[in-house]
Formats: C-alpha cells, structure tokens, sequence
C-alpha cells in the first residue's frame, strides 16, 4: 500500500481524520499535529500496553508523557476506571490543553473518551483502536460511556476525537474469536446501507479470516466511511445513526439473556441481524433470499447466528422492552427492506417478533 488511507468525518470545526494503514503507531510525525498542548496521557490495558505501548510512546518525545494501564475487560469500564484516569491527570498536572491517547479496544476508547470528556468539562482525545470492532465502530462518532452495575453504557456523552488512528497491524495479535467477532460489525454495514460492499464482503471473506492486510484495510476503510458520513449527518442520534444500531436490539438482549461474557458483543449481533432479517421476512418488507444471504455469510465468518436454545422468546422479547431505542412502550426496531436497506420500524407487532424468536432458536429448543 502506498501510504495510509484517510477517511475525514466532517464535522466543522470539529472535522477529524481517521487514519488507516499499517505500521501507524511508529508514524508519529502523522499523527502528533492532532495532540495539544504539553501533556499527554497514554490510557491503554495490560493485554495491548506490553504489545504496542513503546511505540506510541517513542513517537512523543519532547512532551510531558504520563501512561496509566488498566486491567483487561469489560467489567473495567467503570466510574473506578475514570477516577483513575482523573488522578493519573493531575499527577500529570494536566491543564486544558492535555491530551488523552487512548490505546486499546473499544473498552479503553470508551472510558478514555468518557474521561476526556469530563476532565475540565473536556479535553483532547486520539483515539488508536486496536481490535478490528474498535477501528470499524467504537473510535469513530464520539459516543463515549462507563457501565454502571444496573446496566452497560448508561453514564457517557457524546466527545468526538481529534483523530483515529488504525494501525492495521495490530490486528496480527488479535485472538481470533476477537476478530471474527469484528467481522460482525463490518459485515453490519454491508447490511444497512451497502449492497455493493456487501457483495464485495462475500467475495473476500477468506482474505478477511486470513488476515489479508490490503483486504482488511480496504474493509475497514468502508466501514468508516460510511460510518463518518452517517455521524456527519446525524452526529447525536436523532435519526439516521440509529440505522447502525441494526441487529443490536435482539443482540443486546442476548446478551444480558445469556449473561455478560458468555456471547462476545459481535457474536450476539450476528445472532440478532439475522433475527431482524427474519422477521423482516415475516413483516413482509424483505424476501427471505436477503436474510439467507446474511446468514450465509456470517456463519462463513465463523459466527453464530441461532439463538441459544435454552433462551425462551418471551424472555428475549421481555428484554427487548428495555432498548433505548423504544418509544413510550412500543417497540422501534431497525429492519430492513433487503440488503443494504436498513430502516427504523416503529411499533412492531410483537407476535411476529415471538414468532420469528421461536423459530431462530437452535436446535431442540423450549419456548
Ligand atoms: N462508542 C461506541 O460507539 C461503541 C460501539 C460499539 C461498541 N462499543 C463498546 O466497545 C466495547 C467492546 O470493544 P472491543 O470488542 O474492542 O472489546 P475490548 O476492548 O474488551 O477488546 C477485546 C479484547 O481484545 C484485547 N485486545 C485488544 N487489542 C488487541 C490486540 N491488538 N492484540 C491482542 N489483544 C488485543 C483486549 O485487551 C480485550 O481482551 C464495549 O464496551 C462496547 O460497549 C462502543
């Protein structure tokens, strides 16, 4: 590849570029104009920080540079968490113009973000994801936010980076489940709002599970494009952003159905845009040929996409009536009308969505 890639999500003032390529985290002329000020500190956890730390902070030279390693995990994403980024910054004696690197996945670009936000009513923040569901989602659009014990992302706010930057390299040391579960994100795209690339995704899926790096960087690209353009347009939610929630409503369910940790969140989204698909199919606004589609290529990425067969469908639809995304006590769900066609349905019939719960259910379920 001839240089990085740059995707820009344009957003005035506050317009940002996304930088994709491989060997990123050693390319710091590129990416220390997005810094301010003096201080900068390195949040990272202690899986990536032995693999990639150095290098980020070899490329800060010259600068007050203070780093703060978390332990691994979701259940790390926690006010805890952004206490201790708040005290590592006035170790540092950070003053507004500091910044916050956050390296690692979404769980550190998440809190980092948050913290960011928070630290003298906000901050600087680059972000530097390094599993492939962060580089494709979680950095990009500044949605920032800490889980409380009553329920994931509930304290947060919206605090956009002053760059991303994707080291595609980093992808070598991803566990594979990891990154397959990345693929669920990226084959989401494809789903929501381009047929064309979703075309292109069932045509290079080995290369993506072989780790192809031209592949896995033009995928990634894709993914961002369309992600900052949706973000440009919608940049707090009230619309079209809530397309990127497709799959999501039934995945978040199953997920808290099954307990944390049990599915990994890309997994239960390939669980649930096949349900979304499904139930498209019954609600009449897609044919069934899309969804097996959808299954097809997702079961191709090794991922699953029944529904574990000792949940019950009134359990999951119960579970659904906690989405976010519901209006006064109906249920607004992301369908679609086809591949790359996804659309907001408000008020679904909740005897189709029992129906198709029932029928996505593995083998020798119980309802
Ligand atoms: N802000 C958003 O818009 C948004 C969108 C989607 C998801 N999220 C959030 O993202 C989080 C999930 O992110 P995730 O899937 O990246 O999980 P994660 O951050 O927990 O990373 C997954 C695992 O991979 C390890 N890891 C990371 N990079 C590695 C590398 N290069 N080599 C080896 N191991 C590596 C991590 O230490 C961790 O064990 C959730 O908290 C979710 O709520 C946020």
């Amino acid at each position: 590849m001839s240089g990085p890639l740059n995707v820009p999500v344009e957003l005035g003032a506050r317009s940002y570029p996304i930088w994709i390529g491989p060997g990123l985290l050693d390319d710091a002329p590129r990416w220390r104009a997005a810094l301010r000020g003096r201080h900068v500190l390195i949040v990272s956890n202690d899986v990536v920080a032995p693999l990639y730390l150095q290098r980020v902070v070899a490329g800060l030279e010259g600068l007050s540079v203070s780093t703060l390693i978390l332990p691994d995990g979701e259940a790390h994403k926690t006010l805890d968490s952004a206490a201790r980024v708040f005290a590592a910054l006035a170790e540092l004696k950070a003053s507004r113009d500091a910044t916050i690197v956050a390296l690692g996945g979404g769980v550190i670009g998440d809190l980092s973000g948050f913290a960011a936000a928070c630290w003298m009513r906000g901050i600087a923040f680059v972000q530097m994801p390094t599993t492939l569901l962060a580089m494709v989602d979680s950095s990009v659009g500044g949605k920032t936010a800490v889980d409380l014990p009553q329920g994931k992302n509930l304290v947060g706010a919206f605090h956009q980076p002053r760059a991303v930057v994707v080291d595609t390299a980093t992808l070598a040391t991803l566990p594979e489940r990891e990154l397959r579960a990345g693929l669920a994100e990226v084959v989401k795209y494809g789903a929501l709002g381009d047929a064309a690339f979703f075309a292109w995704l069932e045509r290079h899926a080995d290369a993506l599970l072989a780790r192809d790096a031209q592949i896995l960087a033009e995928a990634i690209a894709a993914c961002c494009r369309q992600k900052a353009g949706i973000v440009a347009r919608d940049e707090t939610e009230q619309g079209e952003r809530a397309l990127l929630n497709f799959g999501h409503t039934f995945g978040h369910a199953l997920e808290t159905a099954t307990g944390y940790g049990v599915l990994l969140h890309g997994e239960a989204i390939a669980i649930g845009m096949v349900q979304a698909a499904r139930l498209s199919t019954q609600l009449q606004l897609a044919g069934a040929a899309d969804a097996d589609r959808l299954q097809a290529l997702l079961a191709r990425c090794g991922l699953p996409t029944s529904i574990p067969r000792r949940i019950g469908p009134r359990r999951l639809l119960d579970l659904m009536r906690l989405d976010k995304k519901n209006v006064s006590g109906r249920l607004r769900l992301i369908l679609w009308r086809g591949i790359g066609r996804a659309e907001i349905v408000p008020d679904v019939d909740e005897a189709a969505i029992v129906r198709v719960l029932q029928e996505g259910l593995g083998a020798g379920a119980e309802g």
